[in-house]
């Protein structure tokens, strides 16, 4: 990283699925009027273009061609007027067809290799823009960004995740079952901290929020507070 992009402000809000960590970096980049990284839309668009091209993630022999598609993303994150962001692949936008459970599991298996992580790497450096950035994902604080001042890891007990997940589901007029996503979750959790390559766990220096019990709000005014302590 050059030496003026460090110098600008960066929080890194890692954590596994469902710890809160999209809709507290929205808050909070919002908060402080800060760029936001969704680390995990890369992943899951890279997913995306395996899934549309039938591609099997699990084959090893596919690597070179998942490589070549995270090289070559042509993705773009737009902000409308109203302040949504809207998520293109190839110009189409898949801002809902990245969410389904099936792109994110795929997502998981995609970010076990080591090539496609490293593909991936520069373009999510690239976000750290002035005024400075927000960064969701897994290694934000351990890889992406090891120097921000202000390093976030979220947790939750995997039956309120799954709760959650089930609620945003329910929302959409998905109907899921609560004891197949805890599973599917275990089983994302498991294969995100195992990995070789930058496996999901807090930095060294990174304070861990459980979000269990807290309101949304109650989780941003603590990591507002400790922006404040780390930059101001
Ligand atoms: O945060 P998410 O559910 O959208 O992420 C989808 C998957 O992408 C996640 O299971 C693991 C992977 N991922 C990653 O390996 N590193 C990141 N920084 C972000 C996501």
């Amino acid at each position: 990283m050059s030496n003026h992009s460090t110098m600008l402000p960066i929080i890194t809000i890692d954590g596994p699925s469902g710890s809160g960590k999209g809709t507290i970096s929205q808050q909070v980049a919002d908060a402080l009027g800060l760029h936001i990284l969704d680390s995990g839309a890369l992943y899951r668009l890279v997913a995306l273009s395996v899934l549309q091209k039938n591609i099997s993630p699990i084959c090893a022999d596919n690597e070179a061609e998942i490589y070549q598609l995270a090289e070559k993303l042509d993705a773009a994150f737009l902000t409308t007027d109203e302040g949504e962001v809207k998520i293109l692949l190839e110009d189409k936008d898949v801002t809902q067809a990245i969410r389904a459970e099936e792109c994110g599991k795929t997502a998981s298996q995609v970010a076990t290799l080591k090539t496609v992580r490293k593909a991936l790497l520069t373009r999510q450096r690239n976000f750290l823009q002035t005024p400075g950035l927000v960064a969701d994902g897994r290694d934000m604080g351990t890889i992406v960004f090891p120097d921000a001042k202000l390093k976030i890891f979220l947790t939750a007990s995997t039956e309120i995740r799954g709760k959650r997940r089930l609620n945003q589901l329910k929302e959409q007029g998905i109907n899921a079952n609560l004891h197949g996503l805890i599973r599917d979750i275990e089983e994302r959790d498991t294969r995100d901290m195992q990995r070789k390559d930058a496996p999901l766990v807090p930095a060294a220096d990174a304070i861990t929020i459980d979000t269990s019990k807290l309101s949304i709000d109650e989780v941003v005014a603590l990591v507002l507070k400790a922006y404040k302590k780390a930059y101001l």
